[in-house]
């Protein structure tokens, strides 16, 4: 576990960055900063050997930096501890509602991940990106007649969550158009009834959800799903939640599924394929403490071969579909600090170039996270600030009583840990043109995500021809 930091106030940027020993010991989902985060003779920011100030003069501001090093490495630590740990077969699926775009769906590919989709959009950048149908695995509560359509035509597995796509699916089959394409690969994705420790509204493993085919019902389901030749389900699936700490609920789970693979072989259904989900948490703040990587895969292993040597049954493949533990702490985002408002003993607001349309999550979920300025990372944080958004709204504030240095406008701030549904959230609110992305490593930087433009901000906009000022 990492201990570098330490309780109590931050006492400047340079307590963020891990020594080498850290480097090498930690998962990334540990460190508040990406992995090659370091400091340069300017005193700047560097990530995957980019100055950061440099960086916002080249690409602008606000800006996404993405480290290649730490998503690669966070890859690597989850598909070799279930090698290391796990005697059956494994697939670790990217679940890219994280952050979904070309580059990111390649560079988890090329690790050899499969890639969790949650929607036709989604599908679509994955396979535009390079990734292939087999490895791809469709979610989402309410897939369309049409997202299934695509889902069988490129051969991706439809994670089947209730009655209506199953019924949906088996409708399919029988058009003369998609016939071809079945059996169609399916999972079935059940409520598994356990609950954990996280925001209400990324808790979904508990009965009360919307998502999943009612455990109770198991055997209606399996029953039916035995009798369908179109249909060849492969696997269980339960995810019971996001920004995970604790490691138990997930033994429990992976206990819980594989009773679920033993009634479904009592309706010979052969189900090879076990998908535990993803949940497991990241640090945002120096108090949270999330087991690393290789910490959530092994006991996962250990409970799924123990029940299935008891009931005597083969080790099913196991499936898992992390998104915030593979690129939340990937990436940070800098603005340009801007405007600032002191009201006497009360607070001091200094306000930056972006807000609650790059990072819906602190007015959404009241997430926390810390910041540092790229400029200034050995100054001593001396002030107490709030960092305000730009948007026509109260509620936008970045950071509550941030510990940060003096700072004067056009310094940069850099707020870490927003990889994770940080731009896969992002909107236009206030028509804000959403940022550029860039991907670092060895020095160099690639742009991701183009900055929008005021031209993009209207490119889908109609004017009847009525509403057009006549000269
Ligand atoms: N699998 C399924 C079926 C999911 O619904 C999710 C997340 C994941 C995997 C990945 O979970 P992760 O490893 O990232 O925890 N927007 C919220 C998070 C919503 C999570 C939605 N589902 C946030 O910003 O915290």
């Amino acid at each position: 576990m990492v201990s570098t930091y330490p309780a109590g106030v931050q006492t400047n940027g340079s307590n963020f960055i891990l020594s080498k020993e850290e480097k090498e010991s930690v998962s990334p989902n540990q460190s508040l900063l990406p992995l090659t985060a370091s400091i340069n003779k300017n005193d700047n920011l560097e990530i995957g050997g980019c100055d950061v100030t440099t960086l916002v003069k080249q690409f602008g501001s606000p800006l996404y930096i993405l480290d290649e090093e730490s998503l690669r490495t966070a890859c690597r630590q989850y598909r070799d501890s279930f090698k290391q740990y796990y005697k059956g077969e494994s697939q670790v699926l990217y679940a890219s509602k994280a952050w979904n775009c070309l580059a990111v769906c390649a560079i988890v590919t090329s690790e050899n991940l499969g890639i969790d989709v949650a929607s036709g959009g989604e599908l679509y950048t994955a396979i535009q990106s390079g990734a292939n149908g087999d490895k791809i695995y469709l979610h989402s509560n309410n897939k369309s007649r049409d997202e299934l359509q695509i889902a069988v035509e490129s051969g991706c597995t439809v994670v089947v969550d209730n009655w209506h796509e199953l019924n949906t699916l088996v409708k399919l089959a029988a058009d003369d158009s998609y016939s071809s394409y079945a059996p169609y690969r399916i999972m079935l994705r059940l409520t598994p009834g356990i609950d954990c420790h996280t925001h209400d509204y990324i808790r979904t493993g508990q009965l009360d959800s919307k998502f999943g085919f009612d455990p109770n019902a198991l055997d209606e389901l399996f029953a039916f799903v035995s009798k369908q030749k179109s249909l060849n389900c492969v696997g269980v699936h339960a995810h019971i939640g996001s920004q995970i700490f604790e490691r138990q609920p997930h033994q429990d789970l992976a206990a819980l599924m594989v009773e679920w693979l033993k009634k479904a072989a009592t309706y010979k259904i052969n189900i090879t394929e076990l998908n535990v989900g993803g949940g497991l948490g990241i640090r945002y703040i120096e108090s949270d403490d999330p087991p690393s990587i290789e910490e959530w895969v092994k006991p996962i292993c250990e409970v799924v071969e123990q029940t299935c040597s008891t009931a005597n049954i083969p080790l099913p493949k196991i499936l898992c579909e992390p998104g915030r533990s593979l690129i939340g702490t990937a990436c940070v985002t800098t603005y340009s600090i801007g405007a600032s408002k002191e009201i006497p003993g009360i607070r001091k607001y200094i306000a930056v170039d972006g807000g609650m349309s790059d990072n819906p999550r602190p007015i959404t979920y009241q997430s926390i996270y810390r910041a540092v300025v790229a400029n200034k990372m050995s100054v001593p944080s001396t002030e107490k600030v709030t960092i305000a958004g730009k948007h026509c709204e109260s509620g936008d504030i970045l950071i509550h009583d941030a510990q940060i240095p003096p700072t004067e406008p056009g310094d940069t701030l850099v707020v870490m840990g927003t990889g994770a549904y940080n731009y896969s959230m992002s909107s236009n609110y206030n028509r804000l043109p959403r940022p550029a992305a860039v991907l670092v490593g060895n020095g160099e930087a690639s742009l991701i995500l183009q900055r929008e433009s005021y031209q993009d901000l209207i490119r889908q906009d109609c004017l009847p021809e009525r509403l057009k000022k006549s000269e």
